[in-house]
C-alpha cells in the first residue's frame, strides 16, 4: 500500500534525526535553589560540561532571569523560601517561555513527582542524585525541547503549504472551488474530490483537514487502487493475530490510527466492492471490525475521497456501490484541468520557480514572455503535477536570472507535434535521422506520464530493459535526475512501479 501521508513526514523524520549537538551544548540552564551548596556545585559541574550557567535562590530571582535571558532549561528546587518550583513552572508556562523545567526535591512522592509532571514539568529528580544522572535527564529535556520547537516549524511549514491561500488561483474557477472549501472545511460531511490526475485533488483534500476543527488529529491518506484487496482491507481496518497467514501480530488498522482526524480514500474508483461495503458500514453505523475480530470498535472519521473517475460510469458497469457513492458524495469538489484554466498557469509557474529555486538555491527571478506563452499553448495532461516538474527542470537547466525557452524540456523547445502538421507542411521539414525521431517520441511520452517508467513502457508497448537502453543511448534523464546508469537511475528502474522522481 502506498500510504502518502505528507512528504512533510518524512521531512520531519529527517529533521529529528538532525539534531544539532553544538547548539544543545551551548544551552542556557538556570539553577534555582536555596541551598549554596547544591547551585554552585550543581553549577561548577553542568558548566564543565559547557552549558551557560544562571543562578538564583528563590521563585522570584528565578523569574526575572526568566524574564531577561532565554533560558533552555530551568533545573529547580521544589522548596524554595518564597514558593514552590511547582508556582515557578506555572508562571514559566503562563508567560510562554521556551524552557523545559526540572524539578529537583529532596521529598519525592509520587504525588509530588506526578503533579509536577501534570503541571508540565519535563522531568524530576530525587535528592542526593549523582551528576551523571543529572545530566542524561537535561539532556534527554533539551532534545525534547528541540524536538517539540521543530515539530511547531514544520506543522507552520505545512499549515502554509496547504493553506488555501497558498494554493494558487487566479481563475475563476478555482477560486469557487476554494471559497467551497473555506466553506465545507468545517462541517463533518463526507467529500468526494474529483479531477484528473495532477489537477490539485490531494492539496485541496489536506487544505480541508487543516481547516477543520480535527486539524491537531491525524491526516492519513491511502491509495486504494495500490494494493491487492486483501491487503487494503487488512491495511484498512486492521487484523488479530492469526487471522490470516502471515497475521503473526495483532495490528490496528489505518482508519484506526486516523481515529479523530480526516481519513482521505485516494483513487477510491479502484476499491473492490467488498471493500466498498465494508467502508460503507463504518460510514453508517461509525464502528470497524478488525479482519478476523468479532468486536466492533467505535471510531470517528471524517472521509474525503478523491478519484479522477467518472463514477456514475463505474456504478452503470457494476463496479460501484451506489449506496456508497451517495454517502461519500455528500459535498461534491470538482477540479477543472489545467488546460481548462489557462489565466492560473503564470501564477503557478512563478509559484513552482520561487519554490525550486529557493530549494537548490538558485537566483532566478523571472519568466521570459516566450516561455509563458508556450506554456498557455499546451495542453497539460498530467495537469499542475506536470508544470511542476517542467519548471522544477527549468530551474535546474537555466544558466541566468531568467527561465528561456532553451532552458525547457526538449520537447517543450521543439516545434509543435507532427501530427498537427499538414502534409505540406510535412513535406517542407527538415528530415531527421530515425533515431533522433524515437529520441524525441520517447521524451514526448515520459513527460505525458510523469516520467513514470511503467506507464511509459505500456504506452511505447516496449518492456523496461529497452527503455533502459534507449535512456542511455540518448541520454536522456529526468528533470534533476542522474544520468542513466547512474545509482539512483538504476534503482529506479528496478521498481515496478517507481517513479523516475
Ligand atoms: N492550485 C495549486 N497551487 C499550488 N500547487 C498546486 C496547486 N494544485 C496542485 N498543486 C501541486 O501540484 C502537485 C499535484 O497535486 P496533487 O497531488 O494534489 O494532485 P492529485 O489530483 O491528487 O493527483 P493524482 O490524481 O495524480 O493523485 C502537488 O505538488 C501540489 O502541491
Ligand atoms: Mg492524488
Amino acid at each position: 500500500m502506498l500510504i502518502r501521508k505528507m512528504s512533510a513526514c518524512w521531512k520531519w523524520i529527517r529533521e529529528v534525526n538532525k539534531i544539532n549537538h553544538n547548539e544543545r551544548s551551548m544551552a542556557k540552564i538556570l539553577v534555582i535553589d536555596d541551598e549554596d551548596t547544591i547551585r554552585r556545585t550543581v553549577a561548577a559541574s553542568l558548566e564543565a560540561a559547557k552549558y551557560q550557567i544562571f543562578k538564583a535562590a528563590d521563585v522570584k530571582k528565578g523569574l526575572k532571569i526568566l524574564d531577561n535571558e532565554t533560558i533552555d532549561l530551568v533545573l529547580s528546587d521544589l522548596r524554595l523560601p518564597d514558593g514552590s518550583g511547582i508556582d515557578l513552572l506555572r508562571a514559566a508556562k503562563a508567560k510562554e517561555y521556551p524552557c523545559e523545567v526540572i524539578i529537583m526535591t529532596g521529598y519525592a512522592t509520587l504525588d509530588t513527582a506526578i503533579q509536577a509532571m501534570q503541571e508540565g514539568a519535563s522531568d524530576y529528580v530525587t535528592k542526593p542524585f549523582n551528576i551523571g544522572e543529572l545530566s542524561v535527564r537535561i539532556e534527554r529535556a533539551l532534545q525534547q525541547k528541540q524536538l517539540r520547537r521543530k515539530v511547531r516549524r514544520l506543522e507552520r511549514e505545512l499549515h502554509e503549504r496547504f493553506h488555501p491561500d497558498n494554493i494558487i488561483s487566479n481563475s475563476a474557477n478555482m477560486q469557487k472551488v476554494l471559497e467551497q472549501v473555506k466553506n465545507i472545511a468545517p462541517t463533518d460531511s463526507s467529500v468526494l474530490i474529483t479531477g484528473e490526475s495532477g489537477t490539485g485533488k490531494e492539496l485541496i483534500a489536506n487544505a480541508i483537514h487543516l481547516l477543520s476543527k480535527r486539524s491537531e488529529h491525524p491526516f492519513i491518506a491511502v491509495n486504494c487502487g495500490a494494493l491487492p484487496e486483501s491487503l487494503l482491507e487488512s491495511e484498512l481496518f486492521g487484523h488479530v493475530r492469526g487471522a490470516f497467514t502471515g497475521a503473526t501480530n495483532t495490528r490496528a488498522g489505518l482508519i484506526e490510527s486516523s481515529d479523530g482526524g480526516t481519513l482521505l480514500l485516494d483513487e477510491i474508483g479502484d476499491a473492490s466492492i467488498p471493500v466498498q461495503t465494508k467502508l460503507l458500514r463504518v460510514l453508517e453505523n461509525g464502528t470497524i471490525r478488525r479482519v478476523g475480530d468479532t468486536q466492533e470498535r467505535k471510531i470517528n472519521i471524517r472521509l474525503l475521497a478523491a478519484t479522477n473517475k467518472e463514477l456514475t460510469r463505474e456504478i452503470t458497469a457494476g463496479r460501484f456501490r451506489q449506496d456508497f457513492y451517495y454517502r461519500i458524495n455528500v459535498i461534491p469538489i470538482h477540479l477543472a484541468p489545467l488546460r481548462e484554466r489557462l489565466e492560473d498557469i503564470p501564477l503557478l509557474a512563478k509559484f513552482f520557480l520561487k519554490r525550486h529555486a529557493a530549494r537548490i538555491s538558485k537566483q532566478i527571478e523571472e519568466i521570459d514572455s516566450a516561455v509563458i506563452e508556450k506554456l498557455m499553448q499546451y495542453s497539460w495532461p498530467g495537469n499542475i503535477r506536470e508544470l511542476e516538474n517542467l519548471i522544477e527542470y527549468a530551474v535546474a537547466m537555466a544558466d541566468s536570472e531568467m527561465i528561456r525557452i532553451k532552458n525547457l524540456p526538449f520537447t517543450f523547445s521543439q516545434e509543435s507535434p507532427v501530427q498537427n502538421k499538414s502534409r505540406a507542411d510535412l513535406l517542407q521539414q527538415e528530415i531527421l535521422p530515425i533515431a533522433e525521431i524515437e529520441k524525441r517520441h520517447i521524451l514526448l511520452v515520459l513527460e505525458k506520464v510523469n516520467w513514470n517508467q511503467r506507464k511509459a513502457c505500456d504506452l511505447l508497448q516496449i518492456s523496461k530493459v529497452t527503455l533502459y537502453r534507449r535512456l542511455k543511448e540518448y541520454g536522456i534523464s529526468p528533470p534533476g535526475g542522474n544520468a542513466p546508469g547512474g545509482k539512483k537511475r538504476s534503482q529506479a528502474l528496478k521498481g515496478q512501479n517507481t517513479k523516475f522522481k
